[in-house]
Protein backbone atom coordinates (compact mmCIF):
# COMPACT_ATOMS: atom_id res chain seq x y z
CA UNK A 1 0.00 0.00 0.00
CA UNK A 2 1.17 3.20 -0.65
CA UNK A 3 3.12 5.32 2.61
CA UNK A 4 2.71 9.23 2.56
CA UNK A 5 5.44 11.09 1.62
CA UNK A 6 7.97 12.89 4.81
CA UNK A 7 5.75 14.57 7.64
CA UNK A 8 6.12 16.69 10.25
CA UNK A 9 2.79 15.99 12.04
CA UNK A 10 2.17 19.06 14.62
CA UNK A 11 -0.23 18.32 17.63
CA UNK A 12 -1.84 21.29 19.29
CA UNK A 13 -3.79 20.17 22.30
CA UNK A 14 -0.92 17.65 22.82
CA UNK A 15 -1.27 17.05 26.62
CA UNK A 16 -5.28 17.07 26.23
CA UNK A 17 -7.29 14.20 26.92
CA UNK A 18 -8.27 13.56 22.99
CA UNK A 19 -4.00 13.57 22.58
CA UNK A 20 -3.66 11.15 25.81
CA UNK A 21 -6.62 9.17 24.61
CA UNK A 22 -6.68 8.74 21.32
CA UNK A 23 -3.86 10.38 18.79
CA UNK A 24 -0.56 9.24 20.75
CA UNK A 25 -1.47 6.24 20.76
CA UNK A 26 -3.23 6.26 17.36
CA UNK A 27 0.28 7.35 16.19
CA UNK A 28 2.67 5.25 17.48
CA UNK A 29 0.29 2.55 16.62
CA UNK A 30 0.77 3.62 12.86
CA UNK A 31 4.68 4.04 13.22
CA UNK A 32 4.73 0.32 15.41
CA UNK A 33 2.44 -1.24 11.91
CA UNK A 34 5.27 0.46 9.78
CA UNK A 35 2.62 2.78 8.24
CA UNK A 36 4.40 5.91 8.95
CA UNK A 37 6.42 7.60 6.53
CA UNK A 38 10.21 6.87 5.94
CA UNK A 39 10.69 10.14 7.77
CA UNK A 40 8.51 11.40 10.41
CA UNK A 41 8.27 14.16 13.08
CA UNK A 42 5.55 14.50 16.00
CA UNK A 43 5.83 18.13 17.19
CA UNK A 44 3.52 18.75 20.37
CA UNK A 45 2.21 22.31 21.12
CA UNK A 46 -0.20 24.19 23.68
CA UNK A 47 -0.42 27.48 24.74
CA UNK A 48 3.21 28.72 26.50
CA UNK A 49 1.36 28.54 30.51
CA UNK A 50 1.12 24.38 29.64
CA UNK A 51 3.78 24.50 27.69
CA UNK A 52 6.32 20.73 28.28
CA UNK A 53 9.71 20.11 27.68
CA UNK A 54 10.52 17.74 25.06
CA UNK A 55 11.76 15.26 27.89
CA UNK A 56 7.87 15.92 29.67
CA UNK A 57 6.14 15.60 26.50
CA UNK A 58 8.03 11.89 25.86
CA UNK A 59 7.06 11.02 28.99
CA UNK A 60 3.20 11.94 28.94
CA UNK A 61 3.03 9.98 25.47
CA UNK A 62 4.82 7.07 27.66
CA UNK A 63 2.04 7.15 29.75
CA UNK A 64 -0.55 7.34 27.22
CA UNK A 65 0.86 4.42 24.97
CA UNK A 66 0.60 2.33 28.03
CA UNK A 67 -3.14 3.50 29.27
CA UNK A 68 -4.68 3.72 26.04
CA UNK A 69 -2.67 2.06 23.02
CA UNK A 70 -2.93 -1.41 22.02
CA UNK A 71 1.10 -1.74 21.39
CA UNK A 72 3.60 -2.17 23.73
CA UNK A 73 5.80 1.11 24.21
CA UNK A 74 9.18 -0.59 24.25
CA UNK A 75 12.25 -1.72 22.05
CA UNK A 76 13.51 -0.16 19.27
CA UNK A 77 9.63 1.23 17.95
CA UNK A 78 8.97 2.27 20.97
CA UNK A 79 12.54 4.02 20.90
CA UNK A 80 12.28 5.75 17.47
CA UNK A 81 8.78 7.33 17.69
CA UNK A 82 10.06 8.87 21.24
CA UNK A 83 12.94 10.60 19.49
CA UNK A 84 10.58 11.55 16.72
CA UNK A 85 9.01 13.55 19.29
CA UNK A 86 9.13 17.26 20.23
CA UNK A 87 7.59 20.21 21.59
CA UNK A 88 6.94 24.05 20.66
CA UNK A 89 4.67 26.17 22.67
CA UNK A 90 2.61 28.41 20.96
CA UNK A 91 0.92 31.95 21.71
CA UNK A 92 -1.03 34.06 19.42
CA UNK A 93 1.81 36.91 20.03
CA UNK A 94 4.34 34.30 20.61
CA UNK A 95 4.50 31.13 17.99
CA UNK A 96 8.47 31.46 18.40
CA UNK A 97 8.94 28.36 20.13
CA UNK A 98 6.61 26.15 17.93
CA UNK A 99 8.21 28.09 14.76
CA UNK A 100 11.74 27.05 16.15
CA UNK A 101 10.66 23.31 17.08
CA UNK A 102 8.93 23.02 13.24
CA UNK A 103 11.93 24.24 11.93
CA UNK A 104 14.39 21.73 14.11
CA UNK A 105 12.09 18.81 12.63
CA UNK A 106 12.03 19.59 9.28
CA UNK A 107 15.81 20.49 9.00
CA UNK A 108 16.56 16.87 10.88
CA UNK A 109 14.31 15.24 8.28
CA UNK A 110 15.79 17.64 5.43
CA UNK A 111 13.92 18.57 1.87
CA UNK A 112 10.80 19.68 1.97
CA UNK A 113 8.80 17.58 4.19
CA UNK A 114 4.96 18.09 4.31
CA UNK A 115 2.95 19.61 7.21
CA UNK A 116 0.11 18.12 9.20
CA UNK A 117 -1.68 20.04 11.68
CA UNK A 118 -3.94 18.68 13.61
CA UNK A 119 -6.09 21.09 15.63
CA UNK A 120 -7.02 18.86 18.74
CA UNK A 121 -8.09 21.78 20.81
CA UNK A 122 -11.02 23.43 22.30
CA UNK A 123 -13.44 24.88 19.01
CA UNK A 124 -13.19 28.30 20.75
CA UNK A 125 -9.22 28.29 20.14
CA UNK A 126 -9.70 26.90 16.00
CA UNK A 127 -10.03 30.58 14.84
CA UNK A 128 -7.32 31.79 16.54
CA UNK A 129 -4.37 28.58 15.85
CA UNK A 130 -5.87 28.90 12.48
CA UNK A 131 -5.08 32.67 11.58
CA UNK A 132 -1.54 32.03 13.86
CA UNK A 133 -0.29 29.47 11.07
CA UNK A 134 -1.61 31.87 7.79
CA UNK A 135 0.41 34.72 9.76
CA UNK A 136 3.52 32.79 10.52
CA UNK A 137 3.42 31.08 6.88
CA UNK A 138 3.50 27.70 8.52
CA UNK A 139 0.36 26.55 6.57
CA UNK A 140 1.80 26.91 3.43
CA UNK A 141 2.84 23.13 2.51
CA UNK A 142 0.65 22.02 4.72
CA UNK A 143 -3.12 20.17 5.86
CA UNK A 144 -4.97 20.82 8.41
CA UNK A 145 -7.24 18.35 10.25
CA UNK A 146 -10.03 19.96 12.15
CA UNK A 147 -11.79 18.48 15.33
CA UNK A 148 -15.58 18.42 15.87
CA UNK A 149 -17.63 19.78 16.95
CA UNK A 150 -17.17 21.91 13.64
CA UNK A 151 -18.87 25.25 14.99
CA UNK A 152 -21.85 25.48 17.17
CA UNK A 153 -24.91 26.37 14.98
CA UNK A 154 -25.15 27.69 11.37
CA UNK A 155 -23.37 31.02 11.81
CA UNK A 156 -20.39 29.59 13.19
CA UNK A 157 -20.06 27.08 10.86
CA UNK A 158 -19.70 29.52 8.20
CA UNK A 159 -17.63 31.32 10.17
CA UNK A 160 -14.81 28.91 10.75
CA UNK A 161 -15.34 27.85 7.34
CA UNK A 162 -14.25 31.31 6.01
CA UNK A 163 -11.46 32.01 8.61
CA UNK A 164 -10.21 28.72 7.36
CA UNK A 165 -10.54 29.13 3.68
CA UNK A 166 -8.50 32.43 3.95
CA UNK A 167 -6.01 30.00 5.07
CA UNK A 168 -6.51 26.65 3.21
CA UNK A 169 -7.88 25.56 0.50
CA UNK A 170 -10.61 23.35 0.91
CA UNK A 171 -8.46 20.27 -0.97
CA UNK A 172 -5.99 20.93 2.65
CA UNK A 173 -9.12 20.94 5.00
CA UNK A 174 -9.41 17.39 6.92
CA UNK A 175 -13.00 18.17 9.39
CA UNK A 176 -12.31 15.42 11.30
CA UNK A 177 -15.09 12.79 12.52
CA UNK A 178 -13.46 9.63 14.11
CA UNK A 179 -16.65 7.65 13.76
CA UNK A 180 -16.51 7.59 9.82
CA UNK A 181 -12.69 5.90 10.41
CA UNK A 182 -14.14 2.58 12.21
CA UNK A 183 -14.15 -0.08 10.02
CA UNK A 184 -17.59 -1.15 10.67
CA UNK A 185 -18.54 2.12 9.37
CA UNK A 186 -16.63 2.02 6.43
CA UNK A 187 -17.99 -1.34 5.86
CA UNK A 188 -21.63 -0.06 5.66
CA UNK A 189 -20.44 1.03 2.08
CA UNK A 190 -19.06 -2.14 1.10
CA UNK A 191 -22.23 -4.08 2.80
CA UNK A 192 -24.69 -1.68 0.52
CA UNK A 193 -22.83 -1.36 -2.61
CA UNK A 194 -20.76 -4.31 -3.03
CA UNK A 195 -23.67 -6.70 -2.88
CA UNK A 196 -26.96 -7.48 -4.53
CA UNK A 197 -28.65 -8.75 -1.49
CA UNK A 198 -29.05 -5.57 0.83
CA UNK A 199 -29.67 -2.66 -1.37
CA UNK A 200 -33.22 -3.53 -3.52
CA UNK A 201 -34.65 -3.49 0.10
CA UNK A 202 -32.68 -0.41 1.32
CA UNK A 203 -35.74 2.26 0.89
CA UNK A 204 -39.11 3.25 2.09
CA UNK A 205 -40.60 0.02 0.83
CA UNK A 206 -39.10 -2.06 2.65
CA UNK A 207 -37.77 -0.30 5.63
CA UNK A 208 -40.02 0.54 8.59
CA UNK A 209 -37.61 2.50 10.33
CA UNK A 210 -34.16 3.42 11.11
CA UNK A 211 -32.23 3.05 14.28
CA UNK A 212 -28.76 4.71 14.93
CA UNK A 213 -27.99 4.11 18.94
CA UNK A 214 -24.86 5.49 20.54
CA UNK A 215 -25.45 4.93 24.83
CA UNK A 216 -22.27 5.58 26.86
CA UNK A 217 -21.26 4.21 30.11
CA UNK A 218 -18.94 7.11 30.26
CA UNK A 219 -19.74 9.95 32.25
CA UNK A 220 -17.76 13.33 32.01
CA UNK A 221 -14.26 11.85 32.52
CA UNK A 222 -12.80 15.13 33.60
CA UNK A 223 -14.06 16.83 30.85
CA UNK A 224 -16.67 19.12 32.21
CA UNK A 225 -14.62 22.50 30.66
CA UNK A 226 -15.18 20.91 27.10
CA UNK A 227 -18.74 19.16 27.82
CA UNK A 228 -20.71 22.11 29.66
CA UNK A 229 -20.20 24.35 26.45
CA UNK A 230 -20.64 21.45 24.38
CA UNK A 231 -23.53 19.19 25.38
CA UNK A 232 -24.88 15.64 24.01
CA UNK A 233 -26.31 17.20 20.67
CA UNK A 234 -23.54 19.15 19.61
CA UNK A 235 -20.79 16.69 20.93
CA UNK A 236 -22.54 13.32 19.63
CA UNK A 237 -25.45 13.79 17.45
CA UNK A 238 -24.42 16.60 14.82
CA UNK A 239 -21.51 15.04 14.37
CA UNK A 240 -20.81 11.29 14.93
CA UNK A 241 -25.00 10.31 15.04
CA UNK A 242 -25.46 12.22 11.91
CA UNK A 243 -22.58 11.38 9.99
CA UNK A 244 -23.09 7.62 10.18
CA UNK A 245 -26.88 8.39 9.02
CA UNK A 246 -25.48 9.97 5.85
CA UNK A 247 -23.39 7.06 4.90
CA UNK A 248 -26.39 4.56 5.98
CA UNK A 249 -29.27 6.87 3.78
CA UNK A 250 -26.77 8.15 0.97
CA UNK A 251 -27.49 7.03 -2.67
CA UNK A 252 -24.71 5.00 -4.63
CA UNK A 253 -21.98 7.76 -5.42
CA UNK A 254 -20.66 7.39 -8.71
CA UNK A 255 -17.63 6.16 -7.20
CA UNK A 256 -15.45 6.07 -3.79
CA UNK A 257 -13.92 9.16 -4.53
CA UNK A 258 -13.73 12.03 -2.13
CA UNK A 259 -15.81 14.54 -3.96
CA UNK A 260 -18.83 11.93 -5.51
CA UNK A 261 -18.72 10.60 -1.29
CA UNK A 262 -19.29 14.00 -0.07
CA UNK A 263 -21.52 15.30 -2.37
CA UNK A 264 -24.22 12.31 -1.97
CA UNK A 265 -23.83 12.63 2.04
CA UNK A 266 -24.33 16.38 1.47
CA UNK A 267 -27.68 15.50 -0.37
CA UNK A 268 -28.83 13.61 2.59
CA UNK A 269 -28.49 16.29 5.18
CA UNK A 270 -29.45 18.87 2.65
CA UNK A 271 -32.43 16.73 3.15
CA UNK A 272 -33.00 16.28 5.96
CA UNK A 273 -36.11 18.06 7.65
CA UNK A 274 -35.60 20.79 10.03
CA UNK A 275 -35.52 19.59 13.27
CA UNK A 276 -38.84 19.88 15.34
CA UNK A 277 -38.01 20.27 18.92
CA UNK A 278 -41.23 18.42 20.09
CA UNK A 279 -39.48 15.40 18.38
CA UNK A 280 -36.05 16.03 20.56
CA UNK A 281 -35.79 14.64 24.49
CA UNK A 282 -33.37 16.14 26.39
CA UNK A 283 -31.67 14.89 29.11
CA UNK A 284 -29.52 15.10 32.27
CA UNK A 285 -28.37 12.66 34.55
CA UNK A 286 -29.07 12.95 38.17
CA UNK A 287 -25.62 14.57 39.88
CA UNK A 288 -24.45 16.10 36.59
CA UNK A 289 -24.72 19.08 38.40
CA UNK A 290 -22.35 18.48 41.52
CA UNK A 291 -19.72 17.25 39.25
CA UNK A 292 -16.46 19.02 39.41
CA UNK A 293 -16.57 22.11 36.73
CA UNK A 294 -20.55 21.55 36.17
CA UNK A 295 -22.27 24.63 36.69
CA UNK A 296 -24.81 23.99 40.11
CA UNK A 297 -28.01 25.40 37.46
CA UNK A 298 -26.49 23.85 34.25
CA UNK A 299 -28.98 23.67 31.45
CA UNK A 300 -26.10 21.48 29.54
CA UNK A 301 -27.66 18.39 28.38
CA UNK A 302 -25.99 14.60 29.02
CA UNK A 303 -28.63 13.15 26.60
CA UNK A 304 -30.25 13.09 23.30
CA UNK A 305 -33.11 11.41 21.64
CA UNK A 306 -34.58 12.51 18.74
CA UNK A 307 -36.41 11.35 15.24
CA UNK A 308 -35.44 12.48 12.18
CA UNK A 309 -36.90 12.91 8.73
CA UNK A 310 -35.33 12.73 5.56
CA UNK A 311 -36.88 13.96 2.89
CA UNK A 312 -36.21 12.41 -0.36
CA UNK A 313 -37.38 9.62 -2.90
CA UNK A 314 -35.82 7.48 -0.88
CA UNK A 315 -36.14 7.62 2.74
CA UNK A 316 -40.14 9.89 2.81
CA UNK A 317 -41.71 8.93 5.67
CA UNK A 318 -38.84 6.59 7.12
CA UNK A 319 -38.35 7.91 10.95
CA UNK A 320 -34.58 7.71 12.18
CA UNK A 321 -34.37 7.52 15.78
CA UNK A 322 -31.03 9.01 17.05
CA UNK A 323 -30.24 8.51 20.74
CA UNK A 324 -26.99 9.27 22.42
CA UNK A 325 -26.29 9.65 26.21
CA UNK A 326 -23.79 9.35 29.11
CA UNK A 327 -23.96 7.16 32.12
CA UNK A 328 -26.38 5.09 30.48
CA UNK A 329 -26.87 1.41 30.93
CA UNK A 330 -24.30 0.20 28.17
CA UNK A 331 -21.77 1.46 26.06
CA UNK A 332 -22.99 0.29 22.56
CA UNK A 333 -22.67 1.67 18.86
CA UNK A 334 -25.85 -0.11 16.93
CA UNK A 335 -27.59 0.50 13.67
CA UNK A 336 -30.67 -1.18 13.24
CA UNK A 337 -32.86 -1.44 10.59
CA UNK A 338 -36.36 -2.14 10.79
CA UNK A 339 -38.14 -3.65 8.30
CA UNK A 340 -42.34 -3.58 7.15
CA UNK A 341 -44.00 -6.72 8.08
CA UNK A 342 -44.89 -9.20 4.76
CA UNK A 343 -48.34 -8.59 3.78
CA UNK A 344 -49.56 -11.57 5.24
CA UNK A 345 -49.52 -13.23 8.25
CA UNK A 346 -50.15 -16.88 7.49
CA UNK A 347 -48.20 -18.36 10.36
CA UNK A 348 -48.18 -18.75 14.36
CA UNK A 349 -45.72 -17.70 16.39
CA UNK A 350 -44.52 -18.75 19.69
CA UNK A 351 -46.53 -16.58 22.24
CA UNK A 352 -43.37 -16.76 24.56
CA UNK A 353 -41.14 -15.44 21.97
CA UNK A 354 -43.91 -12.46 20.73
CA UNK A 355 -42.29 -10.15 23.21
CA UNK A 356 -38.34 -10.39 22.08
CA UNK A 357 -39.59 -10.78 18.27
CA UNK A 358 -40.40 -7.45 16.85
CA UNK A 359 -40.13 -8.22 12.85
CA UNK A 360 -36.98 -8.22 10.34
CA UNK A 361 -33.98 -6.50 11.06
CA UNK A 362 -31.11 -5.85 9.81
CA UNK A 363 -28.40 -4.91 12.82
CA UNK A 364 -25.07 -3.53 12.33
CA UNK A 365 -23.08 -2.88 15.44
CA UNK A 366 -20.46 -0.83 14.54
CA UNK A 367 -18.20 -0.62 17.37
CA UNK A 368 -14.63 -1.90 17.11
CA UNK A 369 -14.24 -5.16 16.37
CA UNK A 370 -18.18 -5.09 14.86
CA UNK A 371 -20.74 -7.59 13.46
CA UNK A 372 -24.04 -7.91 11.48
CA UNK A 373 -26.95 -9.60 11.93
CA UNK A 374 -30.19 -10.10 9.81
CA UNK A 375 -33.24 -11.68 12.39
CA UNK A 376 -35.85 -13.29 11.04
CA UNK A 377 -38.32 -15.67 11.58
CA UNK A 378 -37.60 -19.77 11.17
CA UNK A 379 -39.77 -22.73 11.66
CA UNK A 380 -39.25 -24.48 15.15
CA UNK A 381 -38.38 -28.16 14.73
CA UNK A 382 -41.60 -30.26 16.03
CA UNK A 383 -44.89 -31.12 13.80
CA UNK A 384 -46.52 -28.22 14.06
CA UNK A 385 -45.88 -24.62 11.95
CA UNK A 386 -44.69 -22.70 14.61
CA UNK A 387 -42.01 -19.77 14.37
CA UNK A 388 -39.35 -18.59 16.39
CA UNK A 389 -36.94 -15.95 15.82
CA UNK A 390 -33.57 -16.66 14.42
CA UNK A 391 -30.59 -14.67 13.65
CA UNK A 392 -27.65 -15.00 11.09
CA UNK A 393 -24.19 -13.02 12.43
CA UNK A 394 -21.44 -12.01 10.46
CA UNK A 395 -18.26 -11.49 12.95
CA UNK A 396 -15.47 -9.40 12.39
CA UNK A 397 -13.94 -10.33 14.91
CA UNK A 398 -14.16 -14.35 14.03
CA UNK A 399 -14.18 -13.85 10.40
CA UNK A 400 -10.97 -11.67 9.04
CA UNK A 401 -7.24 -11.28 10.31
CA UNK A 402 -7.53 -8.44 12.75
CA UNK A 403 -4.04 -7.91 12.71
CA UNK A 404 -4.37 -4.98 9.78
CA UNK A 405 -7.31 -3.39 11.36
CA UNK A 406 -6.97 0.72 12.46
CA UNK A 407 -9.35 2.38 14.83
CA UNK A 408 -10.73 5.39 13.60
CA UNK A 409 -8.22 8.01 14.32
CA UNK A 410 -5.59 5.65 12.94
CA UNK A 411 -7.41 5.29 9.71
CA UNK A 412 -8.32 8.99 9.38
CA UNK A 413 -4.61 10.43 10.04
CA UNK A 414 -3.09 8.20 7.61
CA UNK A 415 -5.60 8.99 5.06
CA UNK A 416 -4.92 12.86 6.29
CA UNK A 417 -1.06 12.60 5.23
CA UNK A 418 -1.92 10.77 1.82
CA UNK A 419 -4.37 13.63 0.72
CA UNK A 420 -7.44 11.60 0.63
CA UNK A 421 -10.46 12.95 2.50
CA UNK A 422 -12.56 10.67 1.16
CA UNK A 423 -13.92 9.75 4.91
CA UNK A 424 -13.68 13.59 5.88
CA UNK A 425 -16.73 15.82 5.94
CA UNK A 426 -17.45 18.62 3.35
CA UNK A 427 -18.14 22.43 4.18
CA UNK A 428 -21.42 22.09 2.62
CA UNK A 429 -22.60 19.35 4.46
CA UNK A 430 -21.60 20.46 8.01
CA UNK A 431 -23.85 23.70 7.08
CA UNK A 432 -26.50 21.66 5.91
CA UNK A 433 -26.35 19.65 9.56
CA UNK A 434 -26.34 23.44 11.46
CA UNK A 435 -28.95 24.38 9.15
CA UNK A 436 -31.69 21.45 10.08
CA UNK A 437 -30.65 21.90 13.52
CA UNK A 438 -31.83 25.87 14.21
CA UNK A 439 -35.31 25.69 15.28
CA UNK A 440 -34.07 23.21 18.08
CA UNK A 441 -30.94 25.30 19.48
CA UNK A 442 -33.37 28.02 19.32
CA UNK A 443 -36.26 26.86 20.78
CA UNK A 444 -34.53 23.56 23.08
CA UNK A 445 -37.13 21.49 25.33
CA UNK A 446 -36.91 21.29 29.05
CA UNK A 447 -34.00 19.23 30.32
CA UNK A 448 -35.82 16.02 32.05
CA UNK A 449 -33.43 13.81 33.88
CA UNK A 450 -32.40 10.62 34.12
CA UNK A 451 -31.53 7.89 36.77
CA UNK A 452 -27.33 7.11 35.89
CA UNK A 453 -27.39 3.29 34.80
CA UNK A 454 -30.57 3.70 33.40
CA UNK A 455 -31.39 4.74 29.18
CA UNK A 456 -32.26 7.99 29.75
CA UNK A 457 -35.86 9.81 30.71
CA UNK A 458 -38.64 7.22 30.63
CA UNK A 459 -41.01 7.51 29.52
CA UNK A 460 -40.35 9.91 26.86
CA UNK A 461 -38.23 8.19 25.08
CA UNK A 462 -40.65 5.57 24.56
CA UNK A 463 -43.39 7.79 23.49
CA UNK A 464 -40.91 9.52 21.07
CA UNK A 465 -40.14 6.29 18.86
CA UNK A 466 -43.91 4.93 19.18
CA UNK A 467 -45.07 2.86 17.53
CA UNK A 468 -41.74 1.66 17.24
CA UNK A 469 -39.50 0.56 19.86
CA UNK A 470 -35.95 1.10 20.85
CA UNK A 471 -34.20 -1.91 19.99
CA UNK A 472 -30.93 -3.00 21.77
CA UNK A 473 -29.89 -7.08 21.18
CA UNK A 474 -28.88 -7.55 25.00
CA UNK A 475 -25.56 -7.12 25.24
CA UNK A 476 -24.93 -10.23 27.11
CA UNK A 477 -27.96 -12.83 26.55
CA UNK A 478 -28.85 -12.05 22.82
CA UNK A 479 -25.77 -10.40 21.37
CA UNK A 480 -24.32 -12.75 18.65
C1 LIG B 1 -15.98 11.80 21.21
C2 LIG B 1 -16.86 12.51 22.20
O1 LIG B 1 -15.94 12.49 19.99
O2 LIG B 1 -16.48 10.49 20.99
C3 LIG B 1 -16.93 11.74 23.49
O3 LIG B 1 -16.35 13.82 22.44
C4 LIG B 1 -17.34 10.30 23.24
O4 LIG B 1 -17.83 12.37 24.41
C5 LIG B 1 -16.47 9.68 22.15
O5 LIG B 1 -17.21 9.57 24.44
C6 LIG B 1 -16.95 8.29 21.75
O6 LIG B 1 -16.09 7.74 20.83
P1 LIG B 1 -15.53 6.23 20.93
O7 LIG B 1 -14.88 5.95 19.63
O8 LIG B 1 -14.59 6.22 22.07
O9 LIG B 1 -16.73 5.38 21.17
Amino acid sequence: MTRPDNHVIVLFGASGDLARRKLLPGLYHLAAAGLLPDGYRIVGSSRAKSALSDDAFRALAHDAVTTFGRSEPSGPAWQSFADSLSYGAADAQDPGPLLAAIRAAEDSLGGRPSRLFHLAIPPPAFASTIGMLGDTNLAENGKVIVEKPFGTDLASAQALNETIHAVFDESRVFRIDHFLGKESVDNILAFRFANGLFEPIWNRDHISYVQIDVPETLGLEGRAHFYEGTGAFRDMIVTHLIQVLGIVAMEPPVSLAAQPLQDEKAKVFEALRPIDPGQVVRGQYEGYRDEAGVAPDSQTETFTALRLEVDNWRWAGVPFHLRSGKNLAQGREVITLGLREPPLRMFRTDPAQQDAYQGNKIVIDFKDPGWIAATFLAKEPGPTMRLGPATMTFRYGGSFCQKHGLEGYERLILDAMLGDRSLFTGSDGIEHIWAASALLLENPPPLKPYTPGSWGPEPAIDELVAPHQWYLPDANKDRP
